[in-house]
């Protein structure tokens, strides 16, 4: 995790962070942040990024890149303002003992951001549309000696698939069908059985309850309604609410503060 030291919406390169410029309370972010470091050091090890100024969506380590055991598969972010974070993430992963892999050039990917392991299913979850490019699932094959599932997404407010999917324990997967292509939906639906998919609906979806940090038996959300949660529950899963509502003004939630290493 990144502290949010100079966390704010500086340039808008998602619709959230429309009519939020300059418009995030800095003593409220940092409380929403320590709320959820708090709620993830019992369960886990927290490692820190530390902030840079002029970097406002450093805070968002998942899209420091992707990384499975000692391998890290660094990002190309497509929005020039995110290209200086570039260098600060792959610093600190050689620091941490990481071994930086590059995607090739010219080749757009932002990591855990839009690409999710499903441990059910010994799978990436891969996706693209908005912000890594198409066809980047053969390069995650190749470079992480893994199997990986292209996902096409088609509304600007997910642009990142964390924003819309979430592997979670038991097979279960939380995601919201209306941000897919209709080859999307039926990719998940053969691989994923009626009884192990929630599919959440729009009022949950824009309180970024796909964004959700799934650790032990615990699915660490910004907001889930009622209905998701004993949908949760049911599937023998434990929802924790923790406000963000900040970080949503930049277009991020639980798990985009947080990267899995
Ligand atoms: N403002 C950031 C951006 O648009 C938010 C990133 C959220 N991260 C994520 N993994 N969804 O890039």
């Amino acid at each position: 995790m990144c502290p949010p030291d100079f966390f704010g919406v500086a340039y808008i390169i998602n619709p959230w962070m429309e009519g939020h410029y300059a418009r995030t309370d800095a003593d409220k972010a940092r409380a929403q942040w320590l709320g959820l470091r708090q709620i993830i050091e019992r369960h886990a090890v927290v490692s820190i990024l530390p902030a840079h100024e002029g970097l406002p969506d450093l805070v968002f380590t998942a899209n420091a890149g992707l990384v499975k055991g000692q391998k890290v598969l660094l990002s190309r972010f497509r929005c020039p303002e995110r290209r200086q974070e570039q260098e600060i993430d792959r610093a600190w992963f050689v620091q941490n003992g990481f071994a930086p892999i590059d995607p090739p050039p010219n080749v757009f990917f932002e990591g855990a951001g839009d690409a999710l392991y499903d441990p059910s299913r010994d799978l990436y979850w891969v996706g693209h549309g908005f912000r890594s490019d198409r066809d980047f699932a053969p390069l995650l094959e190749a470079a992480l000696d893994a199997r990986a599932v292209e996902l096409t997404l088609v509304d600007p407010r997910f642009y990142h698939l964390d924003t819309c999917l979430c592997p979670l324990p038991g097979g279960y997967l939380m995601y919201f069908p209306g941000a897919f292509d209709a080859a999307s939906r039926e990719k998940i639906e053969s691989r994923v059985p009626p009884s192990r998919r929630i599919a959440v609906g729009e009022q949950d979806a824009v309180q970024f309850c796909c964004n959700a940090v799934s650790l032990d038996d615990l699915a660490i959300m910004n907001d889930a309604s009622e209905a998701l949660q004993d949908r949760l529950c049911e599937a023998g899963l434990t929802p924790v609410l923790t406000p963000l509502s900040e970080f949503l003004k930049a277009g991020g939630a639980a798990k985009c503060l947080t990267l899995d290493l």
